[in-house]
């Protein structure tokens, strides 16, 4: 495949994504910066991502959670960690394709983020299914080999160190536990990479600042994506902290892409 200027524009570095906020370099506190970005989007988050995605961020959750295939029937005692679970929208479809069978726990580290997810929970009747913990995924408080899954949906780009969260990942999952990542990646279509471009470079700062009052955190939000590793270097990064049968699978021609792996 012929390298694209967008491509190019990618990092190749952990060390390079762990200074950029957006296409700005920031030599430290890149978090404090991702952290304003979600306070502020809080409340309006998920109506956002709605008009920002068109819906279509609802078909690759879906997908996500078909991949997952959470045990349906009575007493497995079934635990996932959905990190930079945010709203909680992935623990709560995980719950719900589990017939209500298995627990979530939902971390972030951005207290309104969790706020919001804990009133949707409530008001879905899913709270005794779900916890919400505000931890950092590069260094979780949560027990080695305690999990039978970890997700994290649009989340690990937003994370400083990414090679320190998948490490992570790695510890708090059983032996036999599944990894998968859902996040923005690299458009394999070059018309639909110009359309998709237009739409996220102009329009989705536009609906930002009308919906939410802000373009700024939308400007970011769209600017990291392009940042983010290709789906090969990401997959590697991956394999890197140990995890097995890495594959990865492209949605809507590559504008996401969810990565899978085993700790066997
Ligand atoms: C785009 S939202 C995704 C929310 C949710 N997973 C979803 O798909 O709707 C990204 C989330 O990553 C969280 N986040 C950013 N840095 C983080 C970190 N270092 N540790 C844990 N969560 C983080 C943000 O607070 C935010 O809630």
């Amino acid at each position: 495949m012929t390298q694209t200027a967008d491509s190019r524009s990618r990092v190749e570095q952990a060390e390079e994504m762990s200074h950029s906020f957006g296409f700005r370099h920031v030599e430290a506190g890149k978090q404090e910066l991702v952290d304003e970005v979600f306070h502020h989007v809080a409340s309006r988050y998920d109506l956002m991502n709605d008009l920002m995605s068109g819906g279509m961020h609802r078909l690759w959750k879906n997908a996500m959670v078909a991949k997952l295939a959470p045990p349906r029937g009575p007493d497995s005692g079934w635990r996932s960690l959905d990190m930079a679970g945010g709203t909680g929208d992935i623990a709560m479809r995980i719950v719900r394709a589990a017939n209500r069978n298995v627990h979530v726990t939902v971390s972030d580290i951005n207290a309104s983020m969790l706020a919001v997810g804990r009133q949707r929970a409530e008001k879905a009747g899913l709270a005794d299914n779900l916890d919400f913990v505000e931890a950092n995924a590069e260094e979780l408080p949560f027990e080695s080999n305690s999990f039978d899954a970890y997700t994290i949906a649009f989340g690990i780009r937003n994370v400083p160190r990414m090679d320190l969260a998948l490490a992570e990942a790695f510890r708090v999952l059983k032996f036999g536990g599944r990894f998968l990542c859902l996040e923005f990646s690299e458009v394999d279509m070059s018309l639909l990479d110009r359309v998709y471009e237009e739409w996220s470079m102009r329009a989705i700062p536009r609906i930002g600042g009308i919906v939410a009052g802000s373009a700024e955190p939308y400007r970011y939000l769209v600017e990291s994506i392009r940042k983010f590793p290709r789906q090969d270097r990401f997959a590697e990064m991956i394999r890197q902290v140990g995890f097995s049968r890495v594959d990865y699978t492209n949605f809507s021609g590559g504008i996401a892409a969810l990565h899978s792996g085993w700790k066997l």
